[in-house]
């Protein structure tokens, strides 16, 4: 973690920066979380970097959570927090295991580009699975390294193994679907995109009981 932290702080402006520049496909994703997330859910967006996401949802639920272990990104978060003037939005210095975040407080949780960073993929959902109400959604958005063309997949990972770049899973498509199947997650939608970064997009529900 201290590793992936170091590498993030020192991204947290020019991330910042890139999130900010709404491309299309930030558009749409943000369109689909408002219909299927409730003006009364309560929400912990894992991983949420600089906020962006967090605070452009903010508006539409009851109030959001972002974690980040990245203590520059949750800077920048806070800051855009009190300049938005946006109220229902904190954020925390944290990873998931956070004994700070409560068991069961969750309507939704949000994995967006975070999943293939982790190395204890089965801890962080059944983690995730604990944080949330029985019924509560998980929204897992992942690039599939796997998925990409091979000398892509061998620059990325060069730069991994020589500490340029963070560890990265090397996810195929259904794998991160298979996961969550794997903890009793109901599967309502996914969706592999080839043509966006090789990305799989999941929405998955905790069971009622
Ligand atoms: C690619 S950014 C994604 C940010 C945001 N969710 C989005 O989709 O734009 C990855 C973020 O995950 C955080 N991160 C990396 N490893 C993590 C881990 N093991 N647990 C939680 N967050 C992690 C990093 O600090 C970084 O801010």
């Amino acid at each position: 973690m201290p590793q992936q932290s170091s590498f993030w702080n020192k991204q947290a402006t020019r991330y910042d920066a890139a999130i900010s520049d709404h491309d299309a496909q930030y558009a749409t994703r943000l369109n689909q979380l408002k219909q299927l997330i409730k003006p009364t859910d309560v929400v912990l967006d894992f991983g949420c970097a600089s906020g962006e996401i967090a605070l452009d949802l903010a508006p539409h639920v009851k109030s959001i959570e972002g974690i980040d272990p990245a203590n520059a990104m949750i800077e920048l978060a806070y800051n855009k927090a009190a300049k938005r003037d946006i109220r229902n939005a904190s954020f925390l210095t944290a990873d998931i295991f956070d004994p700070r975040l409560e068991p069961e407080s969750y309507d939704a949780i949000l994995a967006f580009n975070v999943m293939h960073l982790v190395k204890d993929h089965h801890e962080v959902i059944h983690r995730a699975k604990t944080l949330l109400k029985p019924g509560g959604m998980l929204f897992v958005e992942t690039p599939c390294l796997g998925e990409f063309t091979w000398w892509k997949r061998h620059i990325i990972l060069t730069a991994s193994a020589l500490r340029l770049a963070p560890f990265i899973h090397v996810y195929k498509f259904g794998e991160p679907e298979a996961e969550l199947k794997a903890h009793d997650f109901q599967i309502l939608g996914a969706r592999n995109a080839p043509e966006q970064d090789c990305r799989a997009s999941i929405a998955a529900q905790k069971p009622t009981e």
